[in-house]
């Protein structure tokens, strides 16, 4: 039983399986935030509205024409736009997909929730060290998909108040939901940095497997 201290390891008791509808998620949910992000690197480094500016002016006088710095920003400004367009689609998707992991939430049996996994572990009573700190180890890893969770929460709302900045609310609070918008794209750079940092480690130390499990469920 797995709410008394047993002699069996934390980790053989409490080895998490996933099912085919979350690894699907996790892998569709990797490939699409990462490309938002490349989109947002794109468009704040080499697409940037000031960066291109003198570069249009230059080229069109090359060609013998002549262009104001405004006629030249028009044009500058439609690249930069056409990024933050995608990325806005791709934030559809996102909002999409973090819709998808809550319904997953509700429609999983106790056993397979997040917080079904938190509550059990809680609930352990560790015998020894070992488990003690693997308990520990493990409520710090589950309660960071909630931390990130949130996160994602908050990028997508404050995103769909970015794209439908014309809705009064949204207008009138544009600038504090930029700001949240901006600030909150850095926790999430950190939760994943430190998420792959943290599986690869795991895989080549004490849980080998644990990736190739995230693929093929093992
Ligand atoms: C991990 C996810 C995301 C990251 C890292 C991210 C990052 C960013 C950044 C850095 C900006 C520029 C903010 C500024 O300079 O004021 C931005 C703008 C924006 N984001 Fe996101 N975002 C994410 C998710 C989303 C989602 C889910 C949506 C939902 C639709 C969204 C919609 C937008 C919109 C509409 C803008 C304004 C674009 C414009 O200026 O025209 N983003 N995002
Ligand atoms: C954008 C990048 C990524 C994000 C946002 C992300 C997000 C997540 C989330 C939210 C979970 C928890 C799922 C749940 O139980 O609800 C998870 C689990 C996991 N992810 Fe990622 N992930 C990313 C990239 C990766 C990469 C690149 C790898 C492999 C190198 C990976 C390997 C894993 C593994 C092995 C687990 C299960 C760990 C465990 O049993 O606790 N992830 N990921």
């Amino acid at each position: 039983m797995v709410g008394t201290a047993t002699h069996q390891s934390f980790s053989s008791l409490f080895k998490t399986t996933y099912s085919l509808a979350i690894r699907l998620w996790h892998w569709i949910t990797f490939l699409t935030i990462t490309a938002s992000i490349i989109l947002v690197l794109f468009a704040s480094t080499v697409f940037t509205i000031k960066g291109n500016l003198s570069m249009v002016q230059e080229q069109i006088q090359q060609k013998g024409g002549t262009v104001t710095p405004d006629q030249a920003r028009a044009v500058a400004h439609e690249y930069s736009d056409k990024l933050w367009m995608l990325h806005k689609y791709v934030g559809y998707g996102l909002c999409f997909l973090l819709l998808s992991r809550m319904v997953l939430e509700v429609a999983y049996s106790k056993q397979q929730r997040l917080a079904g996994k938190i509550k059990k572990a809680l609930a352990f009573q560790s015998l020894n060290q070992e488990q003690k700190s693997d308990q520990a180890h493990y409520l710090l890893v589950k309660w960071g998909y909630v931390i990130f969770y949130s996160l994602f929460l908050i990028m997508a709302l404050t995103g769909l108040g970015l794209a439908y900045e014309d809705v009064p609310f949204f207008k009138s609070n544009h600038k504090l939901i930029a700001n949240v918008h901006s600030f909150v794209q850095y926790l999430i750079y950190f939760y994943i940095l430190s998420h792959i940092v943290g599986v690869i480690k795991a895989d080549v130390t004490n849980n080998k497997g644990i990736v190739s499990s995230m693929i093929n469920g093992g």
